[in-house]
């Protein structure tokens, strides 16, 4: 039972560049598992353009993306679980977390635009754990870039190996349709009708004559050329190296036309993997194990100030969670029930007795939880691989209210928590500095102060480059001692109290690499 519900979960993200088509894409995808009616249903999640400047929206609309975090439904007996990722850059820290509880993920690219900042960010955390990724290339129905030069411009600035699943035949005013290289057939564009698919025709040999009549002697032409360059350049499909993360399928189509979706959604139950085994400091947990094994990878605050309540995001490693069931809080040493565990179901969230592993479970949070904390029947675990990222921004943080200092310390701890943002203490004076990766939530963390714990701060201008985590070899030997003396001004401790040294410049980075090669520094706080 245990491991037949497993094998048919597929939990996994979808990421871009915001604008790629990503809301789009995950809609229609509901669209095909029946779970939503109409299209329009999940735009309300996202955090529209315009809004940079008013944070109380975003806030507002993120509180409405609880209910679309995780967006569940059934396809061809498959459970799909979509974790959704905010597109918003000043969220980036949001998604790189959630891609710590996915199996795989699709990366989404606009066929105009080709690759983008955004999305080699977030490739480059997928590639850093292996994630198997499945490419798709959108927005065909509008003029773009030659498909090759844009499967080259994916491995060289992805670091991918690609291999095109489907081709496209023709793009923007001429697009005619996709040939489908994994079920070997051909879907027809309907340049009337673009919200239709045509027809899919079966073909086994491209050379067959009909293609010349159905899609014109030039068209077809060009596509029996392009598939033998594609057979010619590109290694075959090979599912274990697509698992392994070394090789990414690449289709083709048109979110927003529905067209290429379908396609890319039945190729994707077929090779996506069911929930992998995930590793803990103290050993390797497997799915298909008996015992419940899960880790918070998410807290979503709510925005009712009156209900300091959270939802944290469980996903679940192994075994299954029961309601109602004593789990150990890892951390705190603790058992705890819950009474109200909520699943999702496409945009709606209820309560459920049980859960597998591979699905996502919400578990309402008085403020016991922080990102990375362990659930476990029992065992001390402790999962590995939600590493902080270096902040962009940097800012004192000073307190406003003398009298409302304990609320303002509470208040700041619980945030980081969330994960809105990281605090650092420097070494030299105690004075807390904020780093975050957009501007934008220092406004955040501001009116959430005042609002949800009365306290006030104001912020003051620290020139910080970026966030080192420091490594020494050897603790014990001068060069650490000496790089410690030197840069004791820029030296602070993580909220783990790991050692960070903020460099105002990068090459002060470098200066210092070169000075003490036994000190290392990473830009991201976990390294062995
Ligand atoms: P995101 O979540 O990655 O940020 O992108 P989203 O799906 O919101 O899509 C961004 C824009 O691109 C939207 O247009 C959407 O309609 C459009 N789009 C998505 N897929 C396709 C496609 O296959 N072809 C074409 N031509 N456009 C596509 P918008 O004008 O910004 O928003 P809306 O007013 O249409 O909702």
């Amino acid at each position: 039972m245990l491991e037949k519900e497993i094998a048919k979960r597929r939990t996994f993200g979808i990421i871009s560049h915001p604008d790629a088509g990503k809301t789009t894409l995950t809609e229609k995808l509901l669209l095909f598992g029946g779970a939503i009616q109409e299209a329009g249903a999940v735009k309300s999640n996202k955090i529209k353009k315009g809004a940079t400047s008013d944070f109380m929206e975003i806030e507002r609309q993120r509180g409405i993306s609880v209910a679309t975090s995780v967006l569940a439904f059934i396809y061809k007996d498959k459970k799909i679980n979509i974790l959704d990722t905010p597109g918003h850059k000043d969220f980036a820290e949001d998604t790189f977390r959630t891609l710590t509880a996915v199996d795989s993920v699709i990366v989404v690219i606009d066929v105009a635009k080709g690759v983008e900042e955004q999305t080699e960010k977030l490739v480059q955390v997928c590639r850093m754990r292996n994630i198997p990724m499945i490419v798709f290339i959108n927005k065909l129905d509008r003029e773009g870039k030659d498909a090759f030069d844009l499967l080259d411009e994916v491995e060289q600035k992805l670091g991918l190996t690609v291999t095109p699943l489907s081709f496209p035949i023709g793009m923007g005013f001429d697009f005619k349709g996709i040939y489908n290289i994994w079920e070997k057939n051909i879907n027809l564009f309907s340049g009337d009708n673009k919200k239709n698919i045509e027809e899919t025709i079966a073909f086994d040999n491209i050379e067959d004559q009909k293609l010349d009549k159905i899609i014109g002697e030039n068209a077809a032409r060009d596509l029996r050329e392009n598939l033998e360059l594609v057979y010619e350049v590109y290694p075959d499909f090979n599912q274990g190296e697509y698992l392994n993360g070394n090789l990414q399928p690449v289709f083709f189509g048109s979110a927003l036309n529905n067209f290429g979706v379908r396609e890319l959604l039945d190729c994707f139950i077929d090779i996506a993997p069911a929930p992998r085994p995930k590793k803990a400091e103290e050993r390797e947990i497997k799915p298909n194990e008996k015992d419940f094994a899960g880790f918070v990878f998410k807290i979503h605050a709510n925005m009712d100030p009156k209900h300091r309540d959270r939802l944290a995001f469980i996903k679940i490693v192994s075994g299954t969670f029961e309601r109602n069931k004593p789990y150990l809080h890892v951390r705190h040493n603790k058992k705890l029930k819950f009474s109200s565990p909520n699943a999702f179901f496409a945009e709606k969230k209820e309560i459920v007795d049980i859960s597998y592993a591979g699905d996502i479970v919400g578990l309402h949070d008085t403020g016991n939880f922080k990102i990375g904390d362990t659930l476990t029947e029992g065992e001390i675990l402790n999962f590995k691989g939600i590493p902080s990222f270096s902040p962009e921004h940097f800012r004192y943080i000073n307190n406003a209210d003398p009298l409302k200092a304990k609320q303002l310390a509470k208040g700041i701890d619980q945030l980081m928590d969330e994960g809105v943002a990281q605090l650092f203490t420097l070494e030299l004076n105690g004075r807390k500095v904020i780093g975050t990766v957009g501007a934008l939530q220092y406004e955040v963390i501001q009116y959430r102060l005042e609002h949800e714990y009365g306290a006030k701060c104001t912020y003051e201008n620290f020139p910080v480059y970026k966030a080192c985590w420091v490594e020494a070899s050897d603790p014990k030997n001068e060069e650490f001692a000496e790089f410690k003396r030197v840069k004791q001004k820029y030296l602070a401790k993580d909220k783990q109290g790991q050692l960070v040294f903020l460099a105002d410049s990068s090459f002060s980075i470098e200066m210092a690499k070169q000075k003490y090669p036994s000190v290392r520094l990473h830009y991201v706080s976990e390294f062995n």
